[in-house]
């Protein structure tokens, strides 16, 4: 089954590039339909651009309340015909009305190994917590914090030397590799994102 994908972005959209990339080349079956980002000018919609990807842009400064920004947010994506959500480094935390107008199907990708190090300082927390694993996560979101039912994991070994710039380095192209690995197996339906939900409400 081809994936309609509508991309929530806010900045530099390396996630977003590697899903363009296995796109145009193929390797996976699916179509972006609009790319949308919270901030203007940001790396993410060049990229979008250049694909020749519909993209736009929806300030949660423009909306009164969380919800009316959700709104317009889901409200773009359903016009582009997007089926699923995915967030590429999204920084805003989508309400539960957002999140029931695309039931299990909205992925969120996260530089750690979920349920460890939520937020936005992932890497830097593995770091000063002094794990010697970490790596990335694909998973549902729900309406918490980085908190759904994971979709798929991959390790990458913390070095005694590593900086958070280097460790960044290293995790960042295991995500890319990850998160086209993951849409690919739910396109081919050999992943099945209600199945994985339901295991995790049980
Ligand atoms: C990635 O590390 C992703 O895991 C996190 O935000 C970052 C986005 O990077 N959610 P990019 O914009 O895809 O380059």
């Amino acid at each position: 089954m081809r994936l309609e994908l509508g991309v929530l972005v806010s900045g530099n959209g390396t996630n977003l590039q590697a899903v363009l990339d296995a796109v145009g080349d193929g390797s996976l079956d699916a179509r972006v339909r609009v790319v949308i980002s919270n901030r203007a000018g940001v790396r993410a919609l060049e990229r979008a651009e250049r694909a020749g990807v519909p993209w736009l842009v929806v300030s949660h400064k423009d909306f009164a309340s969380r919800e009316a920004f959700d709104a317009a947010l889901a409200d773009a994506l359903a016009t582009h015909g997007a089926e699923w959500v995915l967030l590429a480094g999204f920084m805003r935390v989508l309400s539960r009305g957002f999140l029931a107008r695309f039931p299990h199907r909205v992925l969120n990708i996260h530089p750690a190994l979920l349920p460890a190090f939520p937020g936005t300082h992932a890497i830097r927390q593995a770091l000063d917590y002094g794990v010697t694993l970490t790596g990335c996560t694909v998973h549902l979101v729900d309406g918490g914090v980085d908190t759904g039912p994971v979709l798929a994991q991959r390790a990458v070994q913390v070095l005694p030397n590593d900086s958070e710039e280097s460790l960044a380095a290293r995790i960042h192209p295991i995500e890319h590799e990850l998160l086209v690995e993951t849409l690919r197996r739910l396109s081919t339906g050999e992943l099945d994102a209600l199945a994985v939900e339901r295991r995790r409400q049980r």
